[in-house]
């Protein structure tokens, strides 16, 4: 029998078959050195990559609850998708705090990250397309009344895109730290909202129903802020940046649309129309959020410019 990888690993050797393993008698001389390309191989007294990636809680946080195979691939999408909206809160987060300080180009460099890990989400489901009907069913009984919907990450990622909607705080009751999280998210101004406040001291005629507000409502289209868009997109040159902020919000909305198209295809290839397991309509409840818009002036002024 040939060794398996960790056969490899437990010898000392890259458990992929790369670099030459330590010999058996853990030796540690000059030609050890030029083997190992001058690695260093002891972490007895010294933080390893494990230990500063905390890999032991990471990767020891995959629990399956049914014998099935194929649950392994439905906690790993769910988990890994968590970490990058871990990492998109961050950065839109910081992003929205640059655009209310005037640090423009802070700001994009982080809306681009946050566009660049939504595509990278949006293939993730390539990943999870994979998976067949009947090999979700073997899983669905287990999974009792969890679902996506009660994503707290999720719903402070879409609140701080300024899709506010008071209800969705609701699945988070039970929470109260979570609960004060996603809460703050829905009271705070938008991306959005901190965009046309900073188009308003570039002295863009922004109406001041949209500087001031109820952050918890929904944010209403209106000509007078599209009029606002247009001047900047009429003479670019003269407004660089915040041209630029337009098209990095659009890029963002454009990605997001995405990640909820595929997330309705690939739910509509593996449930059909079942209902979810959050207790909506399944698709039919998905293909309405793809009607959402974000930005609504930003798409409306191609029309009219
Ligand atoms: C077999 C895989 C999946 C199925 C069948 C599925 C199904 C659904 C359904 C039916 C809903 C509507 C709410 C409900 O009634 O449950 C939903 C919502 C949601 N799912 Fe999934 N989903 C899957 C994978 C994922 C993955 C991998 C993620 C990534 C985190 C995810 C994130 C979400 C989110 C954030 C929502 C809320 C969307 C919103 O409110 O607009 N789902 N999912």
């Amino acid at each position: 029998m040939s060794p398996g990888p960790d056969d490899d690993a437990a010898a000392g050797g890259c458990p992929f078959g790369h670099g030459a393993l330590v010999p058996a008698d853990g030796a540690d001389g000059a030609d050890d050195a030029i083997t190992h390309h001058d690695a260093l191989l002891d972490f007895s007294g010294e933080m390893s990559y494990g230990d500063y990636l905390h890999l032991d809680q990471v990767l020891g946080a995959q629990h399956p609850l049914s014998p099935d195979h194929n649950e392994m691939l439905f906690i790993v999408q769910h988990q890994t998708s968590e970490l990058w909206m871990k990492l998109m809160l961050h950065e839109l987060r910081a992003a929205i705090d640059a655009l209310r300080a005037d640090r423009l180009p802070a700001g994009f460099k982080m809306l681009a990250r946050v566009s660049r890990i939504l595509e990278q989400l949006v293939h993730a489901w390539d990943v999870l397309a994979t998976m067949t009907p009947p090999e979700y069913s073997a899983i669905r009984a287990h999974l009792a009344r969890s679902s996506g919907f009660q994503s707290w990450q999720y719903r402070c990622i879409e609140f701080g895109l300024g899709n506010k909607n008071g209800a969705m705080l609701r699945p988070h009751a039970h929470r109260p730290d979570l609960l004060a999280i996603v809460d703050a998210a829905w009271r705070a101004p938008s991306l959005y909202d901190e965009a046309l406040r900073l188009l308003a001291r570039r002295g863009l005629p922004v109406p001041a129903s949209h500087l001031d507000r109820d952050w918890t409502r929904p944010y209403a289209a209106s000509d007078a802020v599209e009029a606002a868009w247009l001047v900047v997109y009429r003479d670019p040159e003269a407004h660089w940046d915040l041209y630029q902020l337009g098209e990095e919000l659009a890029d963002l909305e454009d990605a997001f649309r995405l990640w909820r198209f595929r997330h309705l295809t690939t739910v509509e290839r593996i449930i059909g129309h079942k209902r979810g397991t959050g207790g909506t309509s399944g698709v039919g409840y998905l293909r309405r959020m793809l009607d959402t818009v974000l930005f609504p002036e930003i798409w409306k002024l191609r029309t009219d410019l």
